[in-house]
């Protein structure tokens, strides 16, 4: 995922389809605005650094997920968005007005869902170690589905199920085998990793037949997700193949046809702006074309088809606002290269140092007529590796004091943000035409020093 940037025509000049969309540079001042609202009013109001995030594209891109897919099957599709993407209350109900249902991981983010009111039946868990305790709370709490991951598993929750005296609705994780093209840490299809049970081995199979023999779980299909930041569809287009196959072998194998196909998330988005993602739309088409034709060679009613997209719906929408503090040009045999240090780093993007993601930035306190400078913006944490942007070229007259922003960081920005060197995660501002609001407040350091309680 790493690259060079090559020196932009104009510094100036946003791609429209990496910044959220309600962003704009004004032509006068050349400062950035989001639905109106100047970033240093939000900086002087919120203070930095902030995720700072379109509440209005954020609802659009919900919408158009639910109606790509309602479109493509008659409105029998249903779409989860992934909360571990970026989870809070306000998420929570903007997907319940938007009729959208949610994936959940954790008990954690299984308890933000509940406290916000969402319904529990339309809420999906999965995770390959979900502990006794999060079996038990998804139960009880009615959660709509559940996603088997292993034996020991099954076992675990028809107990759980039993002594409630419910039946759980579940379906079964598969391995596909499919190598998705994307970085190691975030693909989860090929076979030597933790999660599902294989196909090829026939795990699956033998999943199936223990959840058929048990009162208590009600088996409703089958589960993929083959990776994450996926831009190609053939990854996509072998999963859909192999599951149904697979539908059908378990036809013919053990006498159900399973009404489900869960096919997940993984589609990419534009982090820079050679990036050129896929629309729900054509993903739909494409997913739902390859199952369609499958069930009717093999006589197989069509299932339920199942997305759930995280990235794809958050991603886009958020842009972090740091401030500029150190500046320090390095000699490197005849180039230069400017550390730039902002107010927050790795802990509140960690991505650049897992995954060597690419990220776009741009000075938007001010204009600039300034010639570009080559930088790599690094945080404040005490680790070398702690870098935001890798590459990228801002004006060379930068200052302390600027604000810069980073566009992109939606999904798995604050969610995986932490605490390391005792540094306060960020809020997230959530701003509309009308107003900008805090969704999620800044941590304090009190909040930091509540946990230590010795
Ligand atoms: N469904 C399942 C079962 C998943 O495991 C995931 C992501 C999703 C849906 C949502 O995938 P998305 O549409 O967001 O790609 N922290 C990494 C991404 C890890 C994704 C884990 N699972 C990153 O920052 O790139």
């Amino acid at each position: 995922m790493s690259s060079t940037v090559g020196i932009p025509a104009d510094l100036n000049v946003l791609a429209a389809h990496v910044w959220p969309a309600g962003v704009q540079r004004s032509p006068d001042t050349g400062v950035v605005s989001m639905h109106g609202h100047d970033v240093r009013e939000l900086a002087e109001q919120f203070g930095t650094p902030a995720y700072v995030l379109d509440e209005i594209e954020f609802r659009d891109r919900i919408r158009s997920w639910k109606s790509a897919f309602d479109e493509a099957t008659n409105s029998t599709a249903s779409v989860y968005y992934a909360g571990k993407a970026f989870l809070c209350s306000a998420v929570v109900r903007w997907l319940a007005q938007e009729g959208v249902n949610l994936d959940v991981c954790t008990g954690g983010e299984l308890a933000v869902a509940l406290r916000a009111g969402f319904d529990p039946a339309a809420i999906l868990m999965h995770g390959n170690n979900k502990s006794q305790g999060e079996l038990t709370q998804a139960v009880e709490a009615g959660v709509g589905l559940i996603v088997l991951d292993s034996f020991e598993e099954i076992a675990r929750l028809a107990h759980i199920a039993a002594q409630a005296g419910k039946v759980q609705a579940v379906l079964i994780r598969v391995t596909v085998g499919v190598e998705a093209h994307t970085h190691e840490y975030i693909a989860t299809a090929h076979e030597d990793q933790k999660f599902g049970f294989s196909l090829a081995g026939g795990q699956a199979l033998e999943a199936i037949k223990r959840v058929n023999k048990l009162s208590a779980l009600s088996l409703q299909g089958l589960h993929s997700h083959i990776g994450s930041q996926i831009f190609n569809t053939s990854g996509f287009e072998v999963a859909a193949h192999r599951l149904t196959q697979f539908l059908v072998q378990v036809r013919d194998e053990c006498s159900v046809e399973l009404p489900m196909l869960d096919l997940g998330g993984g589609l990419g988005i534009a982090y820079t702006p050679d990036d050129d993602p896929l629309a729900p739309q054509v993903i739909a088409q494409q997913l739902i074309g390859i199952v369609a034709e499958q069930c009717q060679v093999s006589g197989l009613a069509m299932p339920r088809i199942v997305v759930e997209p995280g990235r794809a719906i958050a991603g886009p929408t958020t842009m972090t606002i740091y401030q500029v503090g150190t500046i320090k040009p390095i000699d490197l045999d005849g180039i230069t290269r400017t550390y730039v240090s902002v107010d927050g780093g790795m802990s509140d993007n960690i991505r650049t140092a897992l995954y060597d993601a690419v990220y776009t930035c741009s000075l938007v306190s001010r204009a600039s007529a300034a010639e570009p400078m080559l930088v790599r913006v690094v945080g404040k944490h005490c680790e070398t590796g702690d870098i935001v942007v890798r590459d990228a070229w801002l004006p060379s007259d930068l200052a302390p004091g600027d604000l810069i922003a980073v566009a992109a960081t939606g999904a798995y920005g604050r969610s995986m943000a932490s605490n390391y060197n005792h540094v306060p995660r960020p809020p997230v501002v959530a701003v509309t035409p009308d107003a900008s609001r805090l969704i999620v407040r800044r941590e304090s350091v009190e909040d930091i020093l509540a946990l230590d309680v010795d």
